[in-house]
C-alpha cells in the first residue's frame, strides 16, 4: 500500500473512531473446550492494540464490501475490527480475506449478503468439491471473530431459483479457507442458501456458540444446508452450537483429520456425518481421529451416519453423482447421542448412491472403514423405517472392520430395536441385527 492511501486510511479510521464514540467493542470471548480437548492445544492469541469501526451505507442496497475491506486491511496485524450494533451491512462483491493475519472482527451488527444471483454465481469463490461456492474466503493467522451479530445469506431466492434449476451454484455463507489458528464464536448463521460453513485447507480453529437457523418460506425447501462441511483440514472443533438445518449437521469431507464436536443440538438436520466420500474415482479421502461428544439429534434422517460411495459409478440425483474413490475412515468415536424422530439412529453404508444392493456389493467400496466406536445412545427413532432403528451395512466385509457399538438403547416407537447388518461382524456390534433386505437402503 503506498504511504498516502495508508495516511488515507488510518485518517478514515481514526475519523470513524471519533464518530463512534460511545459505542463499544465487545470483549474477546474466552473459549473453553469442554468436556474434551482438541488434540493440539489453542494457541495463545496476543490483544489487539487497535481499533478500526467498518463504516456503512446502513441502506440495505448499497454494497458496504469496500469499507470492509479497508477496516481489515487498517486493523490487520493487531487490530479489533468492529461492525457497530444496530447497524446494516450489506455485502454485494465476493470478499477475498485470505490476508489476515493476528486480527479480531467483531461482528455486532447485522450482515447480509444481496439477492444478485446472476453476480454470486459469476464471482463467488470456486471450491471444486461438490461444486461447492462461497460468498468469501476468510483466512490466514491468528484471526478471532465473534461479537453476537448475525450474518444472512437472503437464501429464499437461491431456494426459490434452486427449485426450477438444481445447477444453480448456491454459495455457502461462511467461507473458512486456509486459516491457520482462530476462533469463530457467538454468531448467528441465517437463511444460508446452501452450506453455512464451510471449512477447507485450514487447521487450529474452533467453532463455538454458534446459532444455524433459516426455514424456506415458499414451497421450495432450503436444501443442502449443512451445518459445517470439513474439507482438507486438522484440528478443527465445533461445539456448543444450536443448528437447524435441512441437511448434516456438522459433515467430515475428504481428508478431515483431529475433529471435534461437542455439546450440539441438531433439529431438522441428516445427523453427524462422515462423508460422503470416495465419490471421485481418480481421488483418495481419508478421514481419521474424529471425537462426536453428547449430540442432541431431532426430527432428522439420521444420528451419527458414515457414507461412502460404492466401488462403481452411481447416482443420487442428477447434480449428485459418484463412486470408486479410494482412501480410508478409520478412528471415530460417537460417544452420547440423545435421539429423538430420528430416522435411524445409526448408520453406515458403503452403498452411497445405489439403492441395489446386489449391485453395491458386486463392486465393493475401494475405501476402507475400521475402528469405529458408537457408544451411549438412547431416545426414540421416527417410523420411516420400522421396525429398523439404524443400518450397518458394508460393501464387503474385506472392506469394513473393528466396528463396535455398546450401550445402544433407541427404540422406534413400536418398541423394536432392529439393526439392519450386511458384511459387518455382529459379534462386536451389541444390537439386534438382521440380515434382511427390507429395501430401505
Ligand atoms: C442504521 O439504521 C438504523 C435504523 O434503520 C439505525 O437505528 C442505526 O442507528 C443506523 N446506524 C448508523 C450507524 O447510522
Ligand atoms: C433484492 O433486494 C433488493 C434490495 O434490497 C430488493 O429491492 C428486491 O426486492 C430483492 N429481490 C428479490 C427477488 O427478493
Ligand atoms: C487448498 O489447497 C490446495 C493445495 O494448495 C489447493 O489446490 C486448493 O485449491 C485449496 N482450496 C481448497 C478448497 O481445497
Ligand atoms: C457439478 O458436478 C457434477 C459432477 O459431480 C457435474 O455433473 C455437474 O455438471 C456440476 N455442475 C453443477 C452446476 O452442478
Ligand atoms: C404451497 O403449496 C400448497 C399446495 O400445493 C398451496 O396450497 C400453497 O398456497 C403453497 N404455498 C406457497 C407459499 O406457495
Ligand atoms: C425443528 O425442525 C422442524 C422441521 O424439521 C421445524 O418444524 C421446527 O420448527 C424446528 N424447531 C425449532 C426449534 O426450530
Ligand atoms: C488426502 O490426503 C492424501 C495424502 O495425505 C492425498 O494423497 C490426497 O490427494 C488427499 N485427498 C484430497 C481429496 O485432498
Ligand atoms: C483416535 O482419535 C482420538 C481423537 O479423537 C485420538 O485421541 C487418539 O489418539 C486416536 N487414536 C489413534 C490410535 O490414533
Ligand atoms: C421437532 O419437530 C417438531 C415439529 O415437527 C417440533 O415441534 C419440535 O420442537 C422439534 N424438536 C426440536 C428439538 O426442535
Ligand atoms: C439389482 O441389480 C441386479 C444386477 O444387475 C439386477 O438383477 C436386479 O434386478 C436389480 N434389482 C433391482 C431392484 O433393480
Ligand atoms: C406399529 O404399531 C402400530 C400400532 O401398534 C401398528 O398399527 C403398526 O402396524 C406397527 N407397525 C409395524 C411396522 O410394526
Ligand atoms: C434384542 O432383542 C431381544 C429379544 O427380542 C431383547 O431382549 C434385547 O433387549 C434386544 N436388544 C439388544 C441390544 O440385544
Amino acid at each position: 500500500m503506498q504511504l498516502s492511501m495508508l495516511l488515507l486510511v488510518q485518517a478514515a479510521s481514526t475519523f470513524a473512531v471519533s464518530l463512534h464514540r460511545g459505542k463499544h467493542h465487545s470483549p474477546r470471548p474466552s473459549i473453553v473446550t469442554y468436556p474434551h480437548h482438541p488434540t493440539v492445544p489453542n494457541q495463545p492469541s496476543p490483544p489487539r492494540t487497535r481499533v478500526c469501526y467498518v463504516e456503512s451505507h446502513n441502506d440495505s442496497v448499497t454494497d458496504d464490501s469496500p469499507y470492509i475491506l479497508s477496516a481489515l486491511h487498517a486493523c490487520n496485524n493487531g487490530g479489533h475490527v468492529i461492525f457497530d450494533a444496530s447497524t446494516k451491512y450489506t455485502i454485494g462483491t465476493a470478499l477475498d480475506m485470505t490476508f489476515l493475519r493476528s486480527i479480531d472482527i467483531d461482528i455486532q451488527g447485522y450482515i447480509q449478503f444481496t439477492n444478485d444471483t446472476d453476480y454470486w454465481q459469476a464471482h463467488s469463490f470456486k471450491q471444486i468439491f461438490q461444486n461447492a461456492t462461497t460468498f468469501f474466503e476468510l483466512g490466514g493467522e491468528d484471526v478471532n471473530v465473534y461479537g453476537g451479530g448475525t450474518l444472512d445469506g437472503n437464501g429464499q431466492v437461491w431456494y426459490d431459483l434452486y427449485a426450477q434449476d438444481i445447477y444453480t451454484l448456491r454459495p455457502i455463507l461462511f467461507g473458512t479457507v486456509g486459516l491457520h489458528a482462530g476462533t469463530i464464536s457467538n454468531l448467528n448463521l441465517i437463511y444460508s442458501p446452501q452450506y453455512y460453513n464451510w471449512v477447507a485447507n485450514s487447521s487450529n480453529v474452533i467453532f463455538s456458540d454458534i446459532s444455524i437457523t433459516g426455514f424456506s418460506s415458499s414451497n421450495n425447501t432450503a436444501k443442502n444446508t449443512d451445518g459445517w462441511d470439513t474439507y482438507r483440514s486438522d484440528g478443527i472443533t465445533i461445539q456448543n452450537s444450536v443448528v437447524n438445518n435441512g441437511d448434516d449437521c456438522v459433515s467430515f469431507k475428504p481428508n478431515s483429520t483431529n475433529m471435534l464436536v461437542q455439546n450440539m443440538h441438531c433439529n431438522g438436520s441428516h445427523g453427524i456425518s462422515v462423508g460422503s466420500l470416495g465419490q471421485y474415482a481418480w481421488e483418495t479421502d481419508y478421514v481419521r481421529n474424529i471425537h462426536v461428544y453428547n449430540v442432541s439429534m431431532s426430527n432428522a434422517t439420521d444420528g451419527a451416519r458414515i457414507k461412502v460411495w460404492p466401488g462403481a459409478p452411481s447416482e443420487l440425483s442428477a447434480d449428485l453423482q459418484g463412486g470408486g474413490g479410494k482412501g480410508a475412515v478409520t478412528n471415530i468415536t460417537y460417544d452420547t447421542f440423545f435421539v429423538r424422530n430420528v430416522d435411524y439412529a445409526i448408520e453406515i453404508t458403503q452403498c452411497y448412491g445405489q439403492k441395489n444392493t446386489t449391485l453395491c456389493k458386486q463392486n465393493p467400496s475401494a475405501l476402507t472403514i475400521s475402528d469405529v466406536y458408537f457408544r451411549h445412545f438412547q431416545g426414540t427413532s421416527s417410523k420411516k423405517y420400522l421396525p429398523l432403528v439404524g443400518n450397518l451395512v458394508c460393501s464387503s466385509p474385506d472392506v469394513c472392520s473393528d466396528i463396535y457399538a455398546s450401550d445402544i438403547n433407541v427404540v422406534s416407537p413400536n418398541g423394536t430395536d432392529l439393526f439392519t447388518c450386511f458384511n459387518i461382524d455382529q459379534s462386536t456390534v451389541d444390537v439386534n441385527c438382521t440380515d434382511l433386505d427390507l429395501g430401505y437402503n
